[in-house]
């Protein structure tokens, strides 16, 4: 289990305290994003964005984070000096770069000016270098230099499809080093994501992770590639979804690109659970081949030992 490191955890809950009606704009926000509704329609003032740190970034750090993990594996000594997280919000994603690279310089751009000013509230309690904030439109923004890193998690998924594209291009533009996307789990934005990951392609990226291969996606519908973490619910988290678990899981899918010669891809990933039992593991592997059916029997000892660590979403 994952969660947000305790200083900035205690940070949002600190900013959060003695703020009015957060459950029910957390509750307004939440069915909004559920039917794929766009920030700007749902968070005004800083109680909203109060109520989606407190309510959605825990999931979204965890996501993030999770990606990152994948990024060093695909990029052992890779180390940005200068990152960019594009939809910034309250600086998620760039508060998990931070983390994994502590002293990075980041750049935060966002459209909202509440957002904007949380993220800067925030950002003394994280592990960040400098920052530096920026009000903007992805859809126009224009910074006038690159980035070794750039993050944009949970933003895409607020464009219409049509301008989508043209946005992946705009941030590629920015990107000198590795770019990552991360989106919510849903079919909609896998499908979004892989017409995004096509558009890069034939701009020059290398697809490091979690894509084997540069190929087309050989998943076919009701399939979608998606990934699950699961992260720890504070009390104020579990006051903000109203239930009783103290954990979720929270469901996305990425996109880790490259400009070429930076990292290596995996020769293979795990699309779902692994099927165990005291027989076998049969694993759901995607590789440059296409989809494979790998069973594991326990009677190839060392490997079927293997197979039992691996988890969804690992490389093979
Ligand atoms: C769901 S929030 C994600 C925030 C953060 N990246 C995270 O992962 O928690 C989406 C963010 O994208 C921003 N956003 C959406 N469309 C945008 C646009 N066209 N230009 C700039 N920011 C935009 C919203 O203001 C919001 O902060």
């Amino acid at each position: 289990m994952t969660g947000m490191p305790q200083g900035l955890a205690l940070a949002v809950r600190d900013l959060a305290a003695g703020q009015q009606g957060l459950k029910e704009s957390a509750g307004r926000i939440s069915a909004h994003y559920r039917q794929s509704g766009a920030s700007r329609d749902v968070i005004g003032g800083s109680t909203d964005v109060f109520a989606y740190a407190l309510s959605r970034m825990p999931a979204t750090y965890a996501a993030v984070s999770a990606v990152l993990g994948e990024l060093q594996l695909r990029a052992h000594e890779f180390t940005p000096e200068g990152a960019l997280d594009l939809g910034a919000g309250p600086g998620t994603a760039a508060w998990a770069v931070a983390e994994t690279f502590p002293g990075v310089a980041a750049t935060l751009l966002d459209h909202n000016e509440a957002f904007l000013a949380m993220a800067g509230a925030l950002a003394p309690s994280t592990t960040v270098g400098t920052i530096d904030l920026r009000r903007g439109e992805l859809g126009v923004f224009e910074l006038g230099r690159s980035f070794d890193l750039v993050t944009c998690a949970y933003a895409l998924t607020e464009l219409n499809d049509d301008e989508m594209p043209a946005v992946a291009e705009r941030i590629w533009r920015h990107c000198s080093g590795l770019l990552v996307l991360v989106e919510p789990g849903r079919p909609r934005d896998y499908q979004r994501l892989m017409q995004v990951r096509d558009r890069l392609i034939g701009q020059g990226a290398t697809v490091l992770a979690p894509c084997p291969h540069e190929r087309p996606c050989p998943l076919v519908e009701p399939d979608w590639c998606h990934f699950s973490v699961r992260l720890n619910r504070s009390r104020d988290h579990m006051r903000m979804k109203g239930g009783t678990l103290g954990y979720e899981d929270e469901k996305f899918s990425y996109l880790i690109v490259a400009r070429p010669g930076i990292g290596t891809r995996a020769p293979g990933r795990v699309l779902r659970k692994p099927d165990e039992n005291k027989f076998s593991v049969t694993l759901a592997v995607c590789c440059k081949e296409g989809l494979e059916q790998r069973v594991v029997p326990s009677r190839d000892k060392p490997a079927f030992k293997a197979a039992k660590k691996l988890d969804w979403g690992d490389a093979v």
